[in-house]
C-alpha cells in the first residue's frame, strides 16, 4: 500500500506547512524516499525547503490543468531522499479552472499513481475547496494539525463532514486513517490547555501522543528556509518532530499489518 498523507485543516496558521516540511524531512532522514506535494498556492512548503517560486519552469498547476506529468515538475531538495512537487501562485487559478471539470476531485490521485515513493505528503491550503478535496480523495492518511487555542475546534465538524463525504464517494473505498496533531503547545497556559483538551475529549482516540510545543526555532527555521533537523535539531521543535516521525512510522507499520 502506498502511504499518501494529506495534512489538512481549513483554519490558517495551525502548523500544516511546518508539519509537512518537518515530518517529510524526518522520514527522509530515516532513509524513506519522500515526495512533498505543495498543494497551496501560497507555496510555503516550496519556500520553506529553500526553493523560490518561479525559479522552475513548471509547477503543480501545470499538472492539474495543462496535462504535464507529475514526474516533469518534481524537484530534488537539499535533503537527500526528499523531493518536492512545487507550488506556484497560478495554482489558485488552476483551482478555479478545475471547477467545471467532471471527476475534478480525482485529478491529483491519477497523477501520482505511477510514482515510486515510500511516502507522499500533501501540504494543503487553508480551505476546503477543490484542491483540498483532491488531497482528501488521493490520501489514505489524514493529519489534522490543531493549534491549542480557544478557536482550535471552530470548523472542526465541517472538516470531519467533508472527510466523510469524500469517503462515501470514494469509488476505490480506500481506508483513511485520521490523526489529530496538537501544535503550538505552551505549558504555561494551563487553563486554556485544559479547556481545549476537554473539547477534544470525543476525539481522544485520534490524537497523536506527540504534542508539538511552541518553539521559536521552528519559526526561525521557516525564515531560514530549512527543516528544523538541519537548522536546530536539538531544539524542542527538533525533538518533537523527531518523536512525531517515530510515532507516525509505527502507526504506518501497524496499519500495514492489519
Ligand atoms: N510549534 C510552533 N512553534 C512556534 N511557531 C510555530 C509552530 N508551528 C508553526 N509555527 C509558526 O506559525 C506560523 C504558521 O505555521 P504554518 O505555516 O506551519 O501554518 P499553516 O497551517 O501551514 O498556515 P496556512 O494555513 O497559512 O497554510 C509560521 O510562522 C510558523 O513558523
Ligand atoms: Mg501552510
Amino acid at each position: 500500500m502506498k502511504n499518501i498523507v494529506a495534512i489538512i485543516n481549513q483554519k490558517g496558521g495551525v502548523g500544516k506547512t511546518t508539519t509537512s516540511i518537518n515530518l517529510s524531512c524526518g522520514l527522509a532522514l530515516k532513509g524513506k524516499k519522500v515526495l512533498l506535494i505543495d498543494l497551496d498556492p501560497q507555496a510555503h512548503s516550496t519556500i520553506g525547503l529553500g526553493i523560490e517560486p518561479g525559479t522552475y519552469p513548471v509547477a503543480l498547476n501545470d499538472v492539474l490543468v495543462n496535462k504535464k506529468k507529475m514526474a516533469e515538475v518534481i524537484l530534488k531538495t537539499k535533503q537527500e531522499n526528499l523531493f518536492l512537487a512545487p507550488s506556484h501562485i497560478r495554482l489558485d487559478r488552476a483551482e478555479q479552472q478545475l471547477a467545471p471539470e467532471l471527476f475534478r476531485e480525482t485529478f491529483l490521485y491519477k497523477t501520482i499513481q505511477n510514482l515510486h515513493y515510500d511516502y507522499i505528503m500533501i501540504d494543503c491550503r487553508p480551505t476546503l475547496g477543490t484542491l483540498t478535496v483532491n488531497a482528501l480523495y488521493a490520501c489514505n492518511f489524514i493529519i489534522v494539525p490543531c493549534e491549542i487555542s480557544r478557536y482550535a475546534l471552530d470548523g472542526f465538524s465541517d472538516l470531519i463532514e467533508t472527510i466523510e463525504n469524500v469517503k462515501n464517494h470514494d469509488e476505490l473505498e480506500k481506508e483513511k486513517y485520521i490523526r489529530i496533531l496538537l501544535t503550538k503547545y505552551d505549558p504555561r497556559n494551563k487553563v486554556s490547555n485544559e479547556w481545549v483538551l476537554q473539547q477534544l475529549e470525543p476525539y481522544k482516540e485520534l490524537i497523536f501522543q506527540t504534542i508539538i510545543r511552541k518553539n521559536e526555532a521552528l519559526n526561525q527555521a521557516h525564515m531560514a528556509q530549512e527543516p528544523i533537523f538541519t537548522f536546530k535539531p536539538d531544539s524542542s521543535g527538533g525533538e518533537d518532530y523527531q518523536k512525531l516521525t517515530t510515532e507516525f512510522l509505527n502507526l504506518c507499520h501497524q496499519s500495514e499489518k492489519n
